[in-house]
C-alpha cells in the first residue's frame, strides 16, 4: 500500500477550511500565522511559498516578513517580539536555516512558547518529553497521523527510527513511544544497520542520505515512512528509501514527494488553529 500523503493533506485541509470559517464566526477573528524568512535560499523560498499557499487556501490571516540575508540579529528579535505582543497574532514561524551570523538558538527561544507553531522552542520540547500539554513539532506530528490514517497500528510494535535530529528523529521516537510501540533511535554510526532495521514493524528514515535505505533494511510487511529530502544530480527530488527496490516488500510506504512533505505543512495549519484556540480560550 502507498500511503498517500498528498492526498490525506488535501482532506485534512479541506476540513481545516470548513472549520476555520465556523471559528471566524464564533470568535470575530482568524486564526492567523506570520511567516518570516531571511535571505533567498531558494529552497527556504519555495517550503515559505508552500506554506503562505496553504495559510490561504485554510482561510487564515497572516503573511510572509521578508528580510534581507544582511539583517542584523537584532533587527530579526526585534521583528519576532513585535509580533509575540501582536494580540492578533497567533502563530509565528521562522524559516530555518538563518545566515551564520544569527543564532538560531537564540531566534528559536525568542518566539513566544505560546505562538511556537514550528514546535521547536525549548520549553516546548521539554513539555514534550515530560508529557504535558505542548505544541508538537509539524513533520512528527504529521508521520503519527499518517500511521494513523493509514491504520498501522503501533502499539506493541517495533519501530526503529534512522536519525536522531532534534527537528524528526528524537521527536518522532518520544511520539510513537507514547504511542506504546518500542522504539530504537538508529544513525549513521549504528553497527549492522540493515539487520537492526529489518526488526522493525515500523521503520521510520531520517538521515538525508538518497537510496540509503535499501530492501535489505526492511521486514516484508512493514510501514516504511521516509522523512528525506534529497536532490539527485538532475534535481529530481528523492527521499532516503531506495522506493522501487522497497515498495515490493513493506506493507505500507510513503513515496517522496507526495508522502511526508505535504503532510509537515498541513501540520503546521493545525498547530496555528490550536494556538489560535489555545489564546481565545486563555489556555
Ligand atoms: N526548515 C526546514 N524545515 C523547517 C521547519 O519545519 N520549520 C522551519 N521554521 N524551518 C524549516
Amino acid at each position: 500500500m502507498i500511503i498517500d500523503g498528498k492526498q490525506i493533506s488535501q482532506s485534512l485541509k479541506d476540513a481545516m477550511k470548513i472549520e476555520v470559517d465556523a471559528l471566524a464566526e464564533q470568535y470575530g477573528r482568524r486564526p492567523c500565522l506570520m511567516v518570516i524568512i531571511v535571505g533567498d535560499n531558494p529552497a527556504s523560498r519555495s517550503y515559505v511559498r508552500g506554506k503562505i499557499k496553504a495559510t490561504e487556501y485554510c482561510g487564515f490571516d497572516g503573511h510572509l516578513v521578508e528580510l534581507p540575508e544582511d539583517v542584523s540579529e537584532a533587527t530579526l528579535l526585534a521583528e519576532i517580539n513585535k509580533l509575540n505582543n501582536d494580540p492578533l497574532v497567533d502563530g509565528i514561524l521562522v524559516q530555518l536555516p538563518l545566515p551564520k551570523h544569527i543564532s538560531e538558538d537564540k531566534v528559536i527561544a525568542a518566539i513566544s512558547a505560546e505562538k511556537d507553531v514550528d514546535g521547536f522552542h525549548p520549553e516546548n520540547v521539554a513539555r514534550l518529553w515530560l508529557n504535558q500539554h505542548c505544541i508538537l513539532p509539524c513533520t512528527p506530528k504529521g508521520i503519527i497521523e499518517l500511521l494513523d490514517q493509514a491504520g498501522v497500528e503501533m502499539a506493541g510494535k517495533k519501530a526503529v527510527v534512522i536519525g536522531r535530529s532534534n527537528i524528526v528523529g528524537k521527536p518522532v521516537a518520544k511520539l510513537l513511544l507514547d504511542r506504546n510501540a518500542t522504539v530504537t533511535i538508529a544513525h549513521s554510526r549504528t553497527k549492522d544497520l540493515a539487520a537492526v532495521c529489518r526488526e522493525a514493524d515500523i521503520l521510520v528514515a531520517a538521515v538525508g542520505r538518497a537510496k540509503m535505505v535499501t530492501a535489505e533494511f526492511v521486514k516484508p510487511g512493514a510501514a516504511v515512512i521516509d522523512v528525506g529530502i534529497n536532490r539527485t544530480e538532475d534535481g529530481r527530488l528523492v527521499g532516503d528509501v531506495d522506493y522501487e527496490a522497497v515498495l515490493p516488500v513493506a506493507g505500507a510506504i510513503t513515496p517522496v514527494p507526495g508522502g511526508v512533505g505535504p503532510m509537515t505543512i498541513t501540520m503546521l495549519m493545525r498547530n496555528t488553529i490550536e494556538c489560535f484556540l489555545n489564546r481565545m480560550n486563555n489556555k
